[in-house]
């Protein structure tokens, strides 16, 4: 099975390459979309099972590295406020200001999935837990509550891909 760390990587690598984010005209239903994948479904999966997992292992400098990962969770809330802000400014017609943040909020992104691998995955291999085990399944909870069809399409992973990686065999 893929480790958690490995699938988190795969869906930043889809991010790294949707530039039609920051491309003219905004399409606001796709960018909607996305937000709501990104809020929804990475964000959460972050959040809610590879972080708290992480945060609990006892690293040597684990002060330290909650205080990172509490960054990192700042940004989350950072990158979602000018999502809905660029929704938002769409809706009240002010193009201008939706074209001047949207390659902002794409860099921020970019750049926050990018610290993640140096400063946060790395240390998914070291850490020793029953947890670990059941991650995979538990992101997969999540996915499906998001939905299978829409993370499919969000992340461009087929449907044997995504059977392979999280294992599903019925
Ligand atoms: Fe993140
Ligand atoms: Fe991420």
């Amino acid at each position: 099975m893929a480790d958690l760390a490995e699938i988190l990587i795969l869906e930043h690598l889809a991010i790294k390459n949707a530039k039609w984010i920051t491309s003219e005209p905004f399409d606001s239903g796709t960018f909607t979309a996305f937000h709501s994948y990104l809020k929804t479904c990475h964000i959460e999966v972050e959040e809610k099972i590879c972080f708290p997992i992480m945060e609990s292992y006892s690293f040597p400098d684990a002060g330290k590295f909650r205080e990172r990962v509490e960054r990192i969770k700042a940004d989350h809330k950072l990158i979602d406020t000018l999502a809905v802000n660029i929704i938002r400014w769409d809706e009240a017609g002010d193009a201008d200001l939706v074209a001047k943040r949207k390659p902002l909020f794409f860099k921020l992104l970019v750049e926050h999935n990018t610290t993640e691998e140096v400063d946060l995955f790395p240390r998914w291999d070291e850490i020793e837990s029953v947890e670990i085990r059941s991650s995979v399944n538990d992101a997969m909870s999540i996915i499906e509550s998001f939905g299978v069809k829409e993370y499919m399409k969000a992340t461009g992973l087929s449907e044997s891909a995504l059977r392979y990686l999280f294992r599903i065999r019925n």
